[in-house]
């Protein structure tokens, strides 16, 4: 079922999601008539930071025309869900297949879009070889270095110059604030991580660089996190930017802890990016910011309470969240480069199957059917309330009234 939330009598309305918007909007809503385009994400943020979406392939070979389209017009930078990821990149010794790759950043190029290359170095998604000898030796240093060698240097030098932004290393702290206890730690020693990033840069000078991560919010985490950033530094690398994740719950992190996060990374002299943000809606199955994709929980009824749509008081829930969020964003636009969605649409999201599968989640801005959500309102409201906005810049209420013709959706 739809809900539309300008077809009820305004009064009736629960208009706790609309306290972020302006008397002169609410007045457009109850007058606008005419059908209009609901504004571009990108036009709306255009001053403040990059707007970006994570796509898969039915995305980016336009297979989906649908989500093609919505991503054309709303997002200003992408990421590849999957495509540049060891295991797909890089999946047996000395052969890369690069063909789905070549077309999302063709796909970028032609869209004039900002493009992320995601990831280099990480535990997950890389195929078992990468750290196992010959008949079943146990690998040396010097020949691990030499495979992500290879591995970097012939995935970012293809694409020097195009991929503009690289998370070259991904998730590599743990919740004490260590080093994370991965393969490549074990087998070359704390400098794989300078290694990583002295590879990407020599293979692309140009490329901004960035360490990414999920629960930085937790003061621990950050703590080892700031400590590992200063050794890099001590080192020589070329550090551009700290990627906070961002798979967010409901209620964690506060907006303060995301807002100290934020100024401590700044603090530093680093490019701060959120980019891989999403909510998630559903209860119980997790409660803290781990997002480590190797956590897995049995299914239960109760941990799937919306299979059909997301009821309306949590619809609200999720946009004030949004906005939420996105007034501490646009509070540091002068510190954020990059707001990256992970998914287009709630069909696409990995909270449909992580950590439980075969859940239906809800955590991004816009439905299953494509169309904007509250939460895809709330954060344009949330940029109306900032005076450096580009919506306040242009012509009057127009693009505001033009989100009144919107069929907000709790799907
Ligand atoms: C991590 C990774 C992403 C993606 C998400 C979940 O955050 O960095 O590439 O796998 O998990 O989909």
């Amino acid at each position: 079922m739809k809900f539309n939330l300008f077809t009820r009598p305004l009064a009736r309305r629960p208009l706790g999601w609309l306290s972020g918007l302006s008397a002169a909007f609410v007045v457009a809503v109850a007058v606008s008539a005419a059908p209009a385009p609901v504004p571009a994400l990108k036009d709306v943020f255009k001053n403040d930071f990059y707007i970006g979406a994570a796509l898969n392939e039915s995305q980016f070979y336009e297979t989906d025309q649908t989500e093609a389209a919505l991503v054309k017009t709303h997002f200003s930078s992408i990421s590849p869900e999957n495509d540049l990821k060891w295991e797909q990149i890089h999946p047996t010794p000395g052969h890369f297949d690069f063909t789905d790759a070549d077309r999302y950043v063709a796909f970028g190029e032609s869209n004039k879009m900002f493009i992320i290359g995601h990831t280099l170095v990480w535990h997950s998604q890389t195929p078992s070889w990468v750290f196992e000898g010959e008949n079943g030796q146990p690998l040396t240093r010097e020949v691990l270095l030499a495979r992500m060698h290879e591995h970097i240097s012939t995935i970012v030098g293809r694409y020097r110059g195009r991929i503009k932004s690289w998370d070259v290393v991904n998730e590599v702290i743990d919740e004490d604030g260590s080093l994370r206890k991965t393969p490549w730690l074990r087998i070359i020693g704390e400098d794989y991580l300078v290694k990583a990033f002295q590879f990407a840069h020599e293979a692309d000078p140009q490329a901004e660089l960035y360490y990414n991560d999920y629960a930085l919010e937790n003061p621990g985490k950050r703590a080892g996190a700031i400590t590992m950033i200063k050794k890099l530094r001590a080192a020589g690398v070329q550090l551009s930017g700290v990627g906070l994740q961002g798979h967010y719950k409901l209620q964690i992190p506060t907006p303060q802890e995301v807002d100290d996060t934020i100024m401590d990374f700044a603090n530093l002299g680093l490019k701060v990016s959120f980019s891989e943000l999403d909510v998630d809606m559903l209860p119980g199955a997790r409660n803290s910011l781990n997002a480590d994709v190797g956590t897995r929980m049995e299914a239960e009824k109760r941990l799937n309470p919306y299979p059909k749509e997301l009821p309306l008081a949590e619809q609200q829930k999720l946009a004030a969240r949004y906005a939420d969020l996105f007034a501490v964003f646009l509070k540091h636009r002068g510190e954020i480069k990059r707001v990256t969605l992970w998914g287009v649409t709630d069909a696409d999201s990995w909270l449909n199957d992580w950590p439980v599968v075969g859940r239906t989640s809800y955590p991004l801005l816009f439905d299953r059917a494509g169309k904007p959500k509250l939460a895809f309102m709330s954060v344009v409201a949330a940029a109306q309330k900032n005076p450096a906005s580009a919506l306040n810049r242009s012509s009057g209420t127009g693009t505001m009234a033009s989100l009144a013709d919107t069929s907000a959706s709790n799907r």
